[in-house]
């Protein structure tokens, strides 16, 4: 058996069109387009990429973008300002500062001092506890797992009372993305196993997986034997494994492989995702949604759980 390969790119066009005609439309009604700030500090060259692609994606659907792009050597209080800045400026609906930053930067209060209403990437405490209570609270859900829960949905797997297994805990996927998959509602309703460094059977969990969630970090850690027959897997795994000259552009590019040994998964499972193609291009257009959405809860357009 050959999966059905689950293809983030031609989602995301699907999904940015409509995002697109609807920044046109709420432009014309109400005379304001979302306005998403990117924060970059330093010049790591996963960062700058991931960046790059947000900014040209947020320009592309006719959002306002504005970029900072700011030295490694950059205090803490001097990044804390800019935050504020942003929080006060009514024009602007989403900040993203790009995750990770330079050590002698503290994540937690830089995430702590983000208005948790223009928190787009669903990262702040607020929105994460708003996250877990569910329902009409939820207002910003965590791109990449917004993302992988849409691509299951759109795949059309049933999640109602299926086996999911997460491998990984981290607050930006494995949390957030087993919290989703138990909800109520459309989605979800998933019995939910999370598996992590500290699991004594990680083949054995994985096998009973109807649907499998890999966000390890590690890459071709699960095996072909891990997986079920027919099994829907999503490969969160973005590791930088080499460097090549791209054919199209003459430049150098990282080589990417994902977490999972996909060629001889690909003949087991019922549905994969691809590295690169698969959830990658699914986070930035989350990120759109999440902006866009920002805007309609401050028109009044939308309410909580109504995304
Ligand atoms: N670093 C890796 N993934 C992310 C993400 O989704 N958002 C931010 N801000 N930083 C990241």
């Amino acid at each position: 058996m050959s999966a059905e390969v689950l293809n983030g790119r031609e989602i995301r066009e699907e999904i940015l069109k409509d995002i697109e005609d609807e920044t046109a439309r709420i432009a014309q009604e109400h005379g304001r387009v979302p306005g998403l700030v990117t924060v970059l500090v330093g010049n790591k060259p996963a960062s700058r990429s991931y960046i790059t692609n947000k900014v040209n994606t947020a320009k592309r659907v006719g959002f306002k973008e504005v970029q900072e792009s700011l030295p490694e050597t950059i205090s803490e209080q001097e990044l804390l300002s800019l935050i504020d800045r942003y929080n006060k400026d009514e024009s602007i609906d989403g900040i993203l500062v790009q995750l990770p930053l330079p050590e002698h930067i503290d994540e937690t209060k830089v995430i702590y001092a983000l208005d948790p209403d223009k928190d787009v990437d669903g990262f702040h405490p607020v929105n994460i506890g708003r996250l877990v209570l569910g329902g009409d609270q939820v207002k910003f859900t965590p791109c990449t797992p917004a993302g992988i829960q849409e691509m299951i949905k759109r795949a059309g797997v049933p999640t109602s009372g299926a086996e999911v297994v997460v491998v990984g805990r981290s607050n930006i996927v494995g949390k957030p993305i087993a919290t989703l998959m138990m909800q109520k509602g459309e989605g979800g309703n998933a019995t939910v196993t999370t598996v992590h460094t500290g699991t004594k059977d990680l083949a054995g969990h994985c096998r009973r997986a109807d649907i499998l969630i890999v966000a390890a970090g590690k890459p071709g850690l699960v095996q072909p034997e891990w997986i079920k027959p027919g099994a829907c897997v999503i490969d969160v795994g973005v590791n930088r494994v080499g460097e090549k000259i791209s054919k199209k552009t003459g430049k150098t590019v990282a080589i990417l492989r994902g977490d999972i040994d996909y060629d001889a998964i690909s003949e087991i499972a019922g549905f994969i995702t691809p590295v690169p193609g698969g959830v990658g291009p699914m986070t930035i257009t989350m990120l759109m949604r999440n902006t866009l959405n920002s805007l309609k809860y401050r028109l009044g357009l939308i309410r909580p759980g109504q995304q």
